[in-house]
């Protein structure tokens, strides 16, 4: 834990939206009366309807069930777009930057609303209506953001698969929502490389049983791809056949927005769908009071519009608030591991928001990429993904931001559709590593094992007493699922699979996952999907998964294999299954250690004791705690043994 305290600069409480006392008289009202709170700050959006019910909620067992707004009408798009035309039509919204320095583009509001305009045009000439769910897999184009928007327009629903996932995970995804439309783009590039999209599009429809009606191709490399006829086209030439006019469908605030695949500890990943006028309404709040944005900022969210990050914070968030959104095609170290720092000066970022994997990675180069670039616009930094420990808060802090800039420590979820424990720049002292506080409306509770609410500095599970109008309101076609995940650990309560403390300050230290889920790079990823793709090679009979410590992951995975009688443990094996994992779910899942086990321990009953494994993946063979009720106690030595050394 780190002892140091930055107390928020001077001008920073002057400027910003709020101070200390003007955060607690805000929070103070927001818990208090959520409808008067919530009722009051709704009207941030535009609403064809107005609405006249705020908070309708409930966590009770059985009984879940939570809308916010639920008369309102309105459309997301509009709210994003065509709102702004008016007064900043001529404004940059999305500045995009490529994967290579010599590539970029600015598009205004006006721009942007030709083009979100055309493209649910082109959507809407396929077919797709209100409530139909489309499959987006595009790389970080400004295409991505208008494939979104379009969406919304027509009150169609969205699910991005981030590009990073194998055919295979893809069509798990649009099967389980019944798309029948998917955005593509020939092929990505990242860091020079290509990612041959469309073909994994092809291959993902291939598995699933109808196909797809249509997949809209966008340019981006210019590769060679194949086209099905009647069901593949190129989004410009389609392009070309539709205007730049189209209506924004009036869509009621509970209708759904979008839905985003998420890993939890048990089966397959989740459906987590989030609804329009909460959700943007929250998004755009939570945008403008925590980064502080104000006109003129650019902001820039270094996330993958695959990931909750990129929806909240690079696309609906940011434009409800007619702000100004980088996005980055590329990654943070091509051409050089000054590309990050480059890039804010070449347009002036004032505000930055990135991933604690990412600085730790940068943090590897040293100062001297960082310092030979000015940096001098920036004026607010952000972390989000994973605890950051306060080594990389401090480098991020007084290298990159020269002292100068407050850094927001966001904790939040796919689930929560916006932050919920952070600093406001003018109003939180910080801590380096902690959270801070909660946002207005939202009660988080630490409760013990049993569910008894601790008070005071304390240590345990983090749950959230109550609903906020981000909060996700259920698994697509699974309520009993999303009741079960959520609320079943400790009923009436939203339990969010967080450990945490909270010290004599009431400031929260998110202290990581108590499920069986684990953070790599930022990214979630259910051990229970690692484990069931291992056990789907032919030659692996048993396989269990768990998280270790890695220096700039946070996490990285580490998987016990039994291997089929008779098979040789071989090394060439090894990355066989590594490259099978990768194949089966995509890079991001490869195992970074694998270890041959002859048995895993397993208690008599033959469930397998994780806690153990988790200890031997950390290193602590010391506090392995009881071993005696484990089948065959002698695992544990063959497994200590054989310990695989982290890279
Ligand atoms: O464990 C927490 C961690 O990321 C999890 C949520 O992952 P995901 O749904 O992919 O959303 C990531 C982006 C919002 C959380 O349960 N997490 C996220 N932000 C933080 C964090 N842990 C500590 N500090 C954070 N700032």
């Amino acid at each position: 834990m780190s002892e140091k305290v930055y107390d928020v600069p001077s001008q920073w409480a002057q400027k910003a939206y709020v101070d200390d006392a003007h955060y607690q008289s805000m929070y103070a009202a927001s818990v208090k009366d959520p409808d008067a709170f919530w009722g009051e700050h709704g009207k941030r959006i535009d609403w064809f309807t107005p609405y006249t019910k705020v908070k309708n909620t409930s966590y009770d067992p059985g009984h879940v069930s939570i809308k916010w707004f639920e008369d309102g009408v309105t459309n997301v798009a509009y709210n994003c777009v065509d709102r702004h035309l008016e007064e900043r039509g001529d404004q940059v919204a999305i500045i995009w930057e490529g994967d290579s320095p010599d590539e970029s583009r600015k598009i205004t509001y006006r721009e942007l609303s030709s083009a979100v305009n055309t493209f649910a045009n082109v959507l809407r000439n396929r077919g797709v209506e209100k409530g139909d769910r489309v499959t987006i897999y595009l790389p970080m184009i400004p295409e991505a953001a208008f494939a979104m928007l379009a969406c919304a327009r027509l009150g169609a629903v969205h699910s991005i698969v981030f590009g990073g996932f194998s055919p295979d995970s893809l069509a798990g995804r649009i099967a389980d929502c019944g798309s029948k439309c998917v955005i593509t783009a020939d092929e990505g590039l990242r860091g020079g490389r290509k990612v041959p999209l469309k073909a994994n599009v092809d291959a993902a429809a291939a598995q699933i049983e109808d196909g797809v009606d249509h997949v809209i191709v966008v340019r981006r490399t210019g590769g060679k791809v194949d086209m099905t006829p009647g069901r593949d086209v190129y989004y410009d030439e389609a392009a070309a056949m539709v205007t730049d006019e189209c209506p924004a469908e009036p869509v009621n605030a509970e209708d759904p927005l979008f839905i985003l695949y998420t890993s939890g500890s048990t089966g397959k990943p989740k459906g987590v769908l989030h609804t329009t006028g909460g959700y943007l309404v929250y998004a755009s709040m939570t945008h403008q009071y925590i980064f502080d944005y104000h006109p003129g900022d650019v902001y820039w969210c270094t996330a993958d519009v695959g990931w909750v990050t990129g929806h909240s914070y690079i696309v609906y968030g940011p434009l409800a608030n007619g702000a100004t959104t980088l996005m980055f095609e590329g990654i943070p170290n091509y051409p050089s591991v000054s590309r990050f720092w480059d890039v804010i000066d070449k347009h002036q970022v004032s505000i930055f928001y990135t991933a604690p994997t990412a600085i730790r990675s940068l943090m590897q180069a040293g100062e001297e990429p960082v310092k030979k670039t000015s940096r001098a616009s920036l004026r607010l930094l952000g972390s989000v993904g994973e605890p950051i420990n306060p080594e990389a808060w401090e480098w991020y802090y007084r290298v990159v931001g020269d002292e100068r800039c407050p850094i927001v420590d966001t904790w939040w979820q796919t689930e929560t559709g916006g932050i919920l424990i952070t600093p406001l720049p003018g109003a939180t002292k910080l801590k380096p590593g902690s959270a801070t506080r909660p946002f207005f409306g939202v009660m988080p509770e630490v409760v013990d094992a049993e569910g008894k609410v601790l008070t005071g500095a304390c240590e345990g599970n983090l749950v959230i007493a109550d609903s906020w109008p981000g909060q996700m309101r259920t698994v697509y076609g699974d309520h009993e699922r999303f009741e079960q995940t959520y609320f079943s650990t400790y009923p009436g309560k939203y339990f969010t699979g967080d450990g945490c403390r909270r010290d004599e300050d009431g400031f929260y230290w998110i202290t990581g996952r108590v499920d069986d889920v684990i953070n790599v790079s930022g990214h979630r990823m259910g051990t229970a999907e690692v484990e069931s793709a291992l056990v789907a090679h032919p030659k692996v009979s048993e396989a269990a998964v768990v998280g270790f410590p890695h220096d700039i992951k946070g996490q990285g995975i580490y998987a016990y294999v039994t291997l089929m009688d008779g098979v040789e443990p071989t090394e060439e094996l090894r990355k066989e299954l590594v490259a099978w994992v990768r194949r089966e779910i995509g890079p991001i899942a490869s195992p970074d250690l694998i270890q041959f086990a002859p048995g895993l321990p397993k208690t008599r009953s033959g469930k397998i004791m994780r806690r153990i494994l988790r200890k031997i993946a950390e290193d602590q063979f010391e506090s392995l705690g009881d071993t005696s009720t484990l089948a065959d106690p002698g695992v544990v030595d063959d497994l200590i043994n054989n310990r695989q050394n982290k890279r």
